[in-house]
């Protein structure tokens, strides 16, 4: 299977157009050594032909301009991207949805409360109506259901699972109180062929025991790189807003809660990659003492345009 990085950046990307924090200003006046990044995406697909998408960024015009994979082919109008897999209902995972909207009606998959969310409080669906539409497929994960294996017609050689896993809805959502399950999820893609899974995860807010079972099936896990700190925001006066608080697990821990890094070290993965990085994070800056950490630990920094062959 075939992993492309489109974006790699949290919500607002990287540098944040108005954020002038030490790494943003410092990656604009070339200080430091740091890619720009796009806001969260990848494409799979089994063949590089035909691309099942795994959410939708507002960057996503960018994105497919500078990926010469996902340019159309033949005919008049075409697109390689067959269908997108939503992990929940945020903006920069959904709005680049609407950035679709000169093409074809789009295959969506989404579980129940995120179809919700983008029919009542972001009602993109019902805008795109007036446009391509979108055609619906549930993922069946909520309530009791927390699992749920499923297919995409054309892409026979892949199977999806879809996981519920904690985390936030957006401020927007009915349930953003009261996190309900499917408001968040990851996604097991295994290639049938060769058993080569991926698990993709960019909002992952605490890693259980579930959790750990599913990540430790992975080939490849590609997780939440939001934070390094649990106060990161506060303490760089960004935000006041804790990890914990927007659903994101840092990378270092805290006494009685591991960060990811002492997550990925109990994994046998032989990709470990953080995705949905956050301006604020120090890892962006190559020259980093956090980065060599991470380069220490086997742990790598996805960037835009990316390539995984698994
Ligand atoms: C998040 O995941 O917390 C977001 O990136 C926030 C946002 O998109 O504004
Ligand atoms: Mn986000
Ligand atoms: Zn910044």
């Amino acid at each position: 299977m075939k992993i492309l990085v489109l974006g790699s950046g949290a919500g607002g990307g990287f540098p944040q157009w108005n954020c002038n924090c030490a790494l943003c200003a410092g990656q604009r006046q070339g200080q430091i050594s740091a890619q720009a990044r796009t806001q969260s995406s990848i494409a799979v697909s089994p063949d590089g032909e035909r691309w099942v998408l795994l959410n939708a960024s507002p960057d996503i015009g960018t994105q497919i301009r500078q990926h010469p994979q996902l340019h159309p082919r033949r005919g008049l109008r075409h697109t390689p991207i067959e269908a997108v897999v939503l992990m929940d209902a945020q903006i920069d995972h959904v709005t680049g949805l609407l950035g679709l909207r000169e093409g074809p009606r789009i295959n969506l998959y989404a579980t129940p409360c995120v179809f919700e969310d983008l029919t009542t409080g972001l009602p993109l669906l019902n805008v795109l109506e007036h446009y391509c539409g979108t055609r619906w497929h549930m993922v069946p994960v909520g309530a009791e259901q927390q699992s749920a294996e499923f297919e995409i017609p054309g892409f026979e050689d892949l199977s999806f699972t879809a996981v519920a896993i904690p985390g936030k809805a957006p401020p927007y959502s009915p349930h953003r109180r009261e996190q309900v399950v499917g408001d968040n999820i990851a996604l097991l893609i295994e290639d049938r062929r060769d058993g080569q899974t991926l698990f993709y995860s960019p909002g992952l807010a605490e890693v259980g025991e579930l959790e750990l079972g599913w990540m430790r099936r992975a080939d490849c896990l590609m997780v939440d790189g939001t934070f390094w700190r649990e106060d990161e925001m506060q303490a760089a006066g960004l935000s006041a807003k804790s990890a914990a608080e927007m659903g994101h697990l840092p990378q270092t821990g805290q006494p009685g809660r591991p960060g990811m890094l002492d997550v990925l070290q109990t994994t046998l993965a032989r990709r470990k990659v953080l995705i949905h990085i956050n301006n604020s994070n120090p890892i962006l800056d190559e020259g980093s003492a956090q980065r060599a950490l991470l380069t220490a630990s086997g742990v790598e920094v996805a960037y835009d345009g990316m390539e995984i062959t698994l």
